[in-house]
């Protein structure tokens, strides 16, 4: 086993975060949470506690409080942080740019000059396969970059800023991980994807349909250039999601690493249609979820499905579970806590 280390997940309590803290746990690392709660309900450390029988030591913080984010790097002796915090709704972004180039860029900066000013100088960061532009084929670590929209752009911001900061010596080394599309629930049913609003995600959408809080879900356009005319994503297992994680923070760790900023695709390299992704869930609940076919929206892309092959050949990383299994990890976790 690797060597245990102590690990800062800011906005652990969150969805992708939540699933992060379960790997590492099992992996032997000690996790601090440092979240908000802005995205997250109250009593999922509560609940990763019932699924790790650990107690998580857990700091309602914002990243952006430097003063709290020092603090927790001293007081825990931390040896790497993990930086997962952040707004990601594209909608909302779009509508209140600014917002997230405070949240996701201010908070970015504050977490690299507490860790800098602490001497914690290993990151992993949560970025985005939003940041690439528009390709029809898998794609690679470099395919060009051109992100669409706010979001976007404060995922390669804050990257390009990381790069920047790892020239300057203010952090040692990092590692970018750019996710496709997250789907799924650990299989406790304890934690998932557990939206405040209306999802704007086709699978809490379909989720919460099929649970009857939506008369049906609307298929944004079935004319792109697709198999069969609907968008076609690269959708991964969050537990895989996670788990690649802790194969990056070992890479991260290793003897030796240089003092660079590496990026990783995280995604499986098998695209699946809206309705591909209606039918398998549709099979995971036993009945058709309700659907029909509406405009498209705005700023989607036809495809965007990944090549996972780096990772698999640095971090010795690859996705494993299948589509049914996200519907039928989701649809427990929906029946069960959301
Ligand atoms: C998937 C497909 C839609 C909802 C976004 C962010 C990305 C990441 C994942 C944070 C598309 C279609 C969707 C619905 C639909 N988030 N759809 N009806 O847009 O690929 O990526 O979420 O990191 O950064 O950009 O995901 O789930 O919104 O859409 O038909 O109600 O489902 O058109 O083809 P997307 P999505």
């Amino acid at each position: 086993m690797a060597k245990r280390l102590n690990v800062l997940a800011t906005g652990g309590a969150g969805f992708i975060g939540s699933h992060v803290v379960v790997e590492l746990i099992a992996a032997g690392h000690g996790v601090v949470i440092l979240d908000n709660f802005e995205n997250a309900a109250p009593d999922v450390p509560a609940r990763l506690g019932r699924i790790t029988g650990v107690d998580i030591p857990t700091i309602r913080a914002d990243v952006r409080d430097k003063e709290m984010v020092r603090r927790a790097l001293g007081r825990h002796g931390i040896d790497a942080v993990i930086h997962l915090a952040g707004k990601k709704a594209v909608g909302e972004a779009v509508a209140q740019p600014l917002l997230y180039y405070d949240a996701n860029l201010g908070g970015g900066v504050a977490l690299l000059e507490a860790m800098q000013e602490s001497g914690v100088g290993k990151l992993l960061f949560s970025s985005s396969a939003t940041v690439y532009g528009p390709g029809a084929a898998p794609m690679d670590e470099d395919h060009p970059v051109a992100p669409s929209n706010p979001y976007g752009r404060t995922k390669l911001m804050l990257e390009e800023i990381i790069t920047d900061a790892v020239a300057a010596g203010a952090i040692e080394s990092a590692i970018s991980l750019r996710y496709f599309n997250p789907a799924g629930a650990h299989p406790s049913g304890l934690i998932g994807e557990d939206p405040r609003g209306t999802p704007n995600n086709l699978f809490p959408f379909i989720a919460q349909t099929a649970a009857g809080r939506h008369a049906k879900v609307r298929v944004f356009g079935d004319d792109y250039d697709t198999p069969d005319g609907t968008g076609v994503r690269d959708y991964i297992h969050v537990v895989d999601l996670a788990r690649g994680h802790v194969a990056a923070l070992s890479h991260l760790m290793a003897a030796g690493m240089p003092q660079v900023h590496e990026r990783f695709n995280l995604g499986t390299g098998r695209g699946y249609s809206v309705k591909e992704a209606l039918t398998t869930f549709s099979r995971a609940c036993g009945f058709q979820v309700p659907y029909e076919i509406v405009a498209r929206r705005a700023g989607d892309v036809a495809t965007c499905v990944a090549c996972p092959d780096r990772a698999a050949r640095v971090l010795g990383w690859r996705a494993e579970m299948t589509l049914d299994q996200m519907c039928a990890d989701h649809l427990a976790f929906q029946r069960e806590v959301a």
